[in-house]
């Protein structure tokens, strides 16, 4: 592989909000999650476990998610409510465009707004969902990790030919989503991750995302 092949690799996996129902083929989920294996770690401690779920099981626990959505507020187990300021909030505000741009919703459609965000608890109607964890007592520095594990499995998933998505919305219920599974209290959902064959149809995928330069981020100490 040459470093052209990885850039484009890397710069090929976006975002993908729209799926074809078809379940993908076993074998390529597995080689995908075992690529993410080889993700690195803190002293290699490898802080995350992983829930695969699929077809009605995920559709039953969207529907539970879109309930508890619509009945009360979400109790994610790490706190979603940092505000997001200046530089970061024009960031945001970019992505918000892109998507609500593609799907046709204006600014001030709010329903329209709600309706697309509660898409994200029905994993976009993918196939296939990815819960990650992070044991209990973990944190911050561990949560880092996750980070590499959840990049790396979706960079393998894009070498499969596959569409995915991360999504912190999917760890907004963690108490369904472990009811669910059949765990106990501990293991803490950090994100989910969509993924599936793309829906190329779906006008959620015509969004597209832009990048600071690297001159923004970057500080050089010759
Ligand atoms: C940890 C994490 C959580 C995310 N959560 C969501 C989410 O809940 N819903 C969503 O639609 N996109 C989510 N995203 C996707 C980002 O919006 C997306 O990565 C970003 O806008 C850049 O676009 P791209 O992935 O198409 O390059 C998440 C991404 C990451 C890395």
């Amino acid at each position: 592989m040459t470093p052209e092949d990885f850039d484009t690799l890397v710069r090929s996996r976006r975002s993908v909000r729209g799926y074809l129902p078809t379940p993908v083929d076993p074998a390529r989920i597995e080689a995908a999650l075992q690529t993410a294996l080889w993700a690195p770690s803190n002293c290699n401690v490898q802080p995350w476990t992983v829930h695969l779920v699929s077809g009605e099981r995920l559709r039953a626990l969207g529907r539970a998610m879109i309930e508890a959505a619509q009945t009360g507020r979400p109790h994610p187990d790490v706190p979603m409510d940092t505000p997001y300021l200046g530089i970061f909030r024009e960031r945001q505000i970019g992505s918000a465009k892109a998507l609500y741009g593609a799907m046709g919703i204006a600014r001030d459609d709010r329903e329209g707004r709600a309706a697309a965000f509660l898409r994200n608890l029905d994993a976009f109607g993918a196939p296939h969902a990815l819960f990650v964890f992070l044991p209990e007592g973990f944190g911050t520095r561990e949560a880092a990790d996750l980070g590499g594990f959840v990049q790396t499995l979706m960079l393998a998933l894009t070498a499969q030919g596959l569409g995915s998505v991360a999504q912190g919305a999917l760890s907004l219920y963690p108490d369904i989503v472990r009811a669910h599974l059949g765990l106990g209290v501990g293991p803490q959902l950090m994100v989910g991750i969509a993924f599936g064959h793309e829906d190329p149809a779906h006008p959620a995928n015509a969004a597209r995302t832009d990048r600071a330069r690297l001159s923004e981020i970057l500080t050089r100490h010759d």
